[in-house]
């Protein structure tokens, strides 16, 4: 490649979090149980049985997660509120020393020059709510409003960017489908109905944001494309149910007002018939798309696994990833040109994209060497550019993740940090690939034309 790679001038560059992954201390200051405290309590949960009540200690230390971010130059950051501190019981009583701890952290964002984009629901719902329902009874809609309303009028004022709810399709999949993340569901008929009401509260949270907010809202998918690993028609059916379910569900529901007959096909009696006016509700337009993507999947068709019946296969001379995730960055090309072309033009900023690497549990010495992970992030950005030219509308990129943090059900065991975390000592260091991405922000993007060096710094 030659010649210097030119970002759109307003391109911006950021990384992310979510609160249960990072904070800990999530009951501190009259906070709530969410359903991740709960989920990482009961054993087997979790790998190790390891769970967030410490993670990396950021309520505490987010001064210095601050100074991080400046030392990296990003110029946006991610990261998402946890509903439990702002209203403990999830709807009625609000915890003001809650609203207060991200009112200062804001402030703190913006004196060191990093503007905020605020998610409202990273997956940590109030486990009051989960014991009405949750995401399964149709109130939430409004529970969820009533949150969003208490955040716009705390902190709209300093916040510029909204995600409404992120990666409705692990929500569900992992919560409520198979069962490996909270709350630990293993029921098809509920899957498509907690599908549904987190996009009519996605929808009810943008409602009350026109009426009060001055800036942008958004919805936040990961999408991923799939590939059938063979010709064999039982491959390709289930590349193309896999698909139907993670891509297409949610932007053809958001923009159609329907959901596709494939889906149909793949839960028959379970999937149920929404009403036209309940198809209407959740089409409520949206200022921008993110996207959170990461991989591509050559999938197989798995019989154990109903009802996508799929299986995620790392072709034997591809790069795999700690998570099992093949490497393979042109696909992303795929999804946002495909974004375009189906959904029409929608601002997009990935709001997420990273990989997990077996990088060391301390940084003796000060450094940690991951050149992997700086292809990895050199070739993605060079993937958006590329879409960029095409004409998609990618306004920004938010690196996951800031912090090697809580990844779910797997733990501490996979890092995905441009910032190394010590989980013993709490100390962070920055990565190379850290330190490439500070240089990429610095040029605008002009340094990702040159192969990535040992060390940049
Ligand atoms: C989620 C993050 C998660 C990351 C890596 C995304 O699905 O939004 O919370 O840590 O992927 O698995």
């Amino acid at each position: 490649m030659s010649g210097e790679l030119k970002f759109p001038p307003g391109f911006v560059w950021g990384a992310a979090t979510s609160s249960y992954q990072i904070e800990g201390s999530p009951l501190a200051d009259g906070a709530g149980p969410g359903i991740w405290h709960r989920f990482s309590h009961t054993p087997g949960r979790i790998a190790l049985g390891w769970n967030g009540d410490v993670a990396c200690d950021h309520y505490r230390r987010w001064t210095e997660d601050v100074a991080l971010m400046k030392a990296l130059g990003l110029q946006s950051y991610r990261f998402s509120l946890a509903w439990t501190r702002i209203f403990p019981d999830g709807t009625g009583r609000v915890n003001p020393k809650g609203v207060d701890f991200y009112s200062r952290l804001i402030d703190g964002l913006l004196e060191a020059g990093i503007q905020p984009m605020v998610t409202l629901y990273h997956w940590d719902l109030p486990a009051a709510l989960d014991d009405r329902g949750g995401w399964l009874n149709p109130e939430i809609a409004d529970w969820f409003a009533d949150f969003a309303e208490v955040c716009y009028r705390a902190y709209d004022d300093r916040v510029p960017m909204w995600c409404t709810i992120n990666e409705p399709w692990v929500i569900v999949d992992a919560g409520y489908l198979y069962g490996v993340n909270a709350p630990g569901h293993r029921n098809l008929h509920e899957t498509p109905i907690a599908s549904h009401h987190l996009l009519e509260a996605h929808a009810e949270a943008v409602r009350r944001y026109r009426s009060m907010g001055r800036h942008m809202i958004g919805l936040v998918l990961n999408l991923e494309p799939k590939t059938p690993a063979s010709q064999k028609p039982e491959d390709v059916a289930a590349a193309a149910r896999a698909d139907a379910w993670i891509n297409g569900h949610y932007l053809d529901a958001v923009r159609f007002g329907r959901y596709s007959e494939d889906l149909r096909a793949i839960f028959g009696d379970a999937w149920p018939e929404w009403s036209a006016e309940r198809m209407q509700r959740v089409t409520e337009p949206f200022d921008f798309l993110g996207i959170n993507w990461y991989t591509r999947a050559v999938t197989r068709y798995d019989e154990t696994r109903p009802p996508i019946s799929d299986a995620r296969v790392v072709p034997a001379d591809a790069e795999s990833t700690e998570t099992g995730w093949e490497v393979h960055a042109p696909s992303l090309l795929e999804t946002l040109t495909w974004v375009k072309a189906r959904y029409g033009d929608l601002p997009i900023y990935i709001t997420e994209n990273g990989i997990a690497l077996p990088d060391p549990p301390s940084a003796p010495g000060g450094r940690i060497v991951d050149p992997r992970r700086v292809r990895y992030l050199r070739d993605h950005l060079r993937v958006i550019h590329e879409a960029i030219e095409h004409g998609v509308d990618v306004r920004g990129y938010y690196a996951w993740s800031l912090l090697d943090n809580f990844e779910w059900a797997s733990g501490y065991a996979k890092r995905f940090g441009l910032v190394h975390v010590d989980f013993e000592t709490q100390r962070r260091t920055i990565k190379d690939s850290g330190w490439f991405y500070r240089d990429v922000i610095r040029t605008h993007g002009a340094t990702l034309t040159a192969e990535p060096v040992a060390r940049v710094r």
